[in-house]
């Protein structure tokens, strides 16, 4: 039976007369309905960064039309895909654009679904086994923290159960809302210490990499996957959840991840199973 997970009302939903917003919505009116709900999530980050600084066409997903889209309109059209708005995102990019990289890492903003998002490649099935020391990211599981400190599980926790949860041919797509105030960060769009080419293990708020929210400046590392615990905005509840660790700033917890997989062709498709992690914002 198909879960109804509780979102917030979007502003510009008027015309989702058939989706009762800030009850419940459902896997197929999340694909149905998901771009009207993200006009309201970005009309929320004005003035943010590039993606909150128009509204998205009308139109939406259907189910089976999963594909990530770059997003590049703003801050992001001088990034590396700065060329690509609105093109779907591959596979090969990622590792085109990584092979240019110290830390053989990229990534890019791009627009799922009508939610913000970020893909990160990391070459973690080339270095994984190699000496921290060469400064070559890979991914980190592990264990996550609520935001008081208190240890709430292990990342494997979560992957034992959904093995997709795991990266996909070194890529992992996480939801581009803070945890903090709810602004959009993004990956290398602003330059300093936390956005440079060089990477540290452990998670922690040294090494560049980092997803950088411009708002407040709150630091979240894509290499590190772990446990997580927010609340839904819209009915208090609270619930836990595979993300990427927050390395510093205000923000209390990491990113959520949404799992994908490749089509047949390398187009990055996101998996709309876990719509119950994207509810913290307004
Ligand atoms: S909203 Fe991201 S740091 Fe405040």
């Amino acid at each position: 039976m198909a879960r109804d997970y509780d979102l917030k009302p979007a502003p510009s939903s008027e015309g989702s007369s058939d989706v009762n917003p800030g009850s419940s919505i459902n896997r197929r009116q999340f694909l149905h309905y998901g771009f009207n709900t993200a006009t309201g999530v970005l009309a929320a980050s004005l003035g943010v960064l590039g993606f909150a600084s128009i509204l998205l066409p009308p139109g939406g997903s259907v189910e089976g039309e999963l594909s990530v889209k770059y997003w590049a309109k703003g801050r992001e059209d001088t990034a590396w895909y700065g060329a690509k708005h609105e093109q779907l995102m591959t596979h090969q990019d990622f590792v085109d654009e990584a092979a240019k990289s110290n830390t053989e890492t990229s990534g890019a903003s791009g627009i799922w679904n009508g939610v913000p998002v970020v893909v990160a490649y990391v070459n973690h099935s080339k270095y994984a086994n190699t000496p921290l020391s060469n400064g070559k990211a890979r991914f980190q599981f592990t264990e996550g923290v609520d935001e008081t400190g208190k240890t709430i599980g292990h990342f494997e926790d979560l992957s034992d159960t959904d093995p997709r949860l795991l990266p996909s041919k070194n890529l992992v797509m996480i939801f581009a809302r803070c945890t903090h105030l709810c602004c959009i960060p993004g990956w290398q769009l602003v330059s300093n210490s936390f956005t440079e080419d060089s990477w540290t293990p452990g998670g922690g708020d040294d090494g560049g990499t980092k997803l950088f929210c411009i708002c407040h400046s709150s630091r979240f590392d894509p290499t590190v996957l772990e446990m997580n615990t927010n609340r839904n905005r819209s009915n208090g509840t609270t619930f836990k959840y595979a993300g990427v660790r927050r390395a510093g700033g205000p923000a209390p917890v990491g990113l959520p991840i949404i799992p994908i997989e490749l089509n047949a062709e390398g187009v990055i498709e996101g998996l709309v199973d876990y719509l119950d992690w994207y509810t913290y914002c307004d």
